[in-house]
């Protein structure tokens, strides 16, 4: 084997595989291999046969030991706003008043470009201190905060301006003409990394929806928007499309993203909370993915919108591929920790059955990769993967015998203080290279 200057990674793994499996090492041992520019995984071994096999090559300059430090890939968070850090904290209204008083005034905010570059500085070390190493992301209307978002995110992200024609305040509406000029531009600058992001059906014409769809699909761009968040979203979606020419007869939401161009395979659907099981059917056809956001659904009492809760068994039941996100700023912190942590809350008070740490740890990491076609070389911690981790200390915490109790008892600690999660991680590790 022509394998020379390994690197290896002591620690108690878990490693996630799907909804109800993961491979779990209470002691064990990463090795990674050099590749051009980075580090692959060669592989994740129980400790006792890692030593055994590798122990004559490991030295202290090779090889870090994280103790029972608890070693996980990176988070993928599938749908947040970066431009709403500062929305975060602030009070909760239903969506549609909430927009209109703390987000829209906030991201008013990025028009200028030095407000955008120093927020973008801070914002995305902030989010790679909390472990989420890509995703998919929102930015405002304005061109300059995405090239400035990408400029400082690190990871696997794809980032799109909103784009909002109509319903939306003077200073954030643009014209048609200018959606689309902007849109090619981000395309010509950034290829797939930029992402087509009509903000949702009431701020966007469906002619935007439509000729942007067809630019984003030519240059193999992912593409998202918000679906059916809350019924009064909803019934004002449906009461505006009925009255544009080509969807008097518009049965529903998905339906208009349908007619717009909007799903596919490489398309993300925020929330999708009230979806009829024709809807469903429709999103599993076309392939397109929905993005459950959980601290952002909550109950206003636990910081969120109070938009309801989504059933992933049905969506499951569908076949509709779904992640995690956190909805920055719709959801009040960025660890995937209290996304996963809210995910099984609130299954768990609704007495539904398969909320297990388990998957929600597989629905913040693996299946967000996968659906942004990275499935095979990021997303867990699998061979020939990018060496990309994150590392928690568990200070006195009990190994337990299984991984669900493990997740559990690390992260339920600390349900009643969640910005505690915040300082979770020690160590990111992005291909090989320790970030922080
Ligand atoms: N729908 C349209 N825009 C937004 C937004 O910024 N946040 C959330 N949660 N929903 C939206
Ligand atoms: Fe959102």
């Amino acid at each position: 084997m022509a394998v020379q200057n390994l690197s290896f990674y002591i620690g108690t793994f878990v490693n996630p595989k799907d909804d109800e499996s993961c491979d779990y090492h209470r002691a064990g041992l990463l090795v990674t291999q050099p590749t051009i520019g980075g580090a692959k995984i060669l592989e994740l071994l129980p400790l006792e046969r890692g030593v055994k096999k590798y122990g004559a090559r490991m030295t202290r300059q090779n090889t870090t030991d994280f103790g029972h430090s608890l070693i996980l890939p990176g988070f993928f968070d599938m749908h947040f706003h970066w431009v709403q850090d500062d929305v975060r904290v602030m009070p909760k209204d239903s969506l549609l008043e909430w927009l209109e008083k703390y987000t829209f005034p906030a991201e008013m905010k990025f028009a200028k470009r030095s407000y955008a570059a120093a927020k973008a500085r801070v914002f995305f070390k902030n989010l790679l201190a909390h472990g989420t190493i890509g995703g998919a992301c929102y930015s405002s209307v304005h061109e300059h905060a995405v090239d400035e978002a990408l400029k400082h995110a690190r990871g696997d992200f794809v980032i799109g301006n909103v784009l909002m024609n109509m319903n939306s305040p003077v200073s954030l509406t643009q014209t048609e003409a200018e959606s689309l000029a902007v849109t090619k531009r981000l395309i010509a600058r950034h290829g797939v990394r930029h992402c087509f992001t009509p903000r949702f059906a009431i701020t966007t014409t469906p002619a935007v929806m439509k000729k942007g769809s067809a630019l984003a699909d030519r240059a193999r761009c992912y593409k998202q928007t918000h679906l059916s968040e809350t019924p009064q979203e909803i019934a004002f979606v449906l009461s505006i499309y009925r009255k544009l020419p080509g969807f008097e007869k518009v049965r529903s939401y998905t339906e208009i993203y349908a007619k717009s161009g909007m799903l596919g395979k490489r398309s993300l659907m925020g929330h999708g909370i009230h979806l009829s099981p024709k809807e469903l059917a429709l999103l599993s056809e076309t392939k397109t993915s929905v993005i459950h956001c959980p601290t952002s659904n909550a109950p206003i009492k636990e910081q969120g919108l109070g938009s309801g809760l989504f059933d992933f068994r049905k969506v499951e039941r569908a076949g509709v591929r779904w992640a995690l996100g956190s909805d920055i700023g719709g959801g009040p912190f960025l660890s995937m920790f209290d996304v996963m942590r809210s995910f099984v809350d609130q299954n768990r008070r609704k007495r539904v059955p398969g909320a297990t740490y388990v998957k929600a740890l597989y629905r913040a990491t693996l299946a967000g990769a996968e659906i942004l076609g990275l499935g095979r070389r990021a997303g867990s911690l699998g061979r020939g993967k990018d060496a990309s981790f994150i590392v928690i200390p568990l200070g006195d915490l009990k190994l337990p015998d299984g991984p669900e109790v493990l997740l559990k008892r690390l992260i339920e600690a600390h349900r009643k203080e969640r910005a505690n999660y915040s300082g979770f991680v020690s160590a990111v590790y992005l291909n090989g290279k320790r970030q922080r």
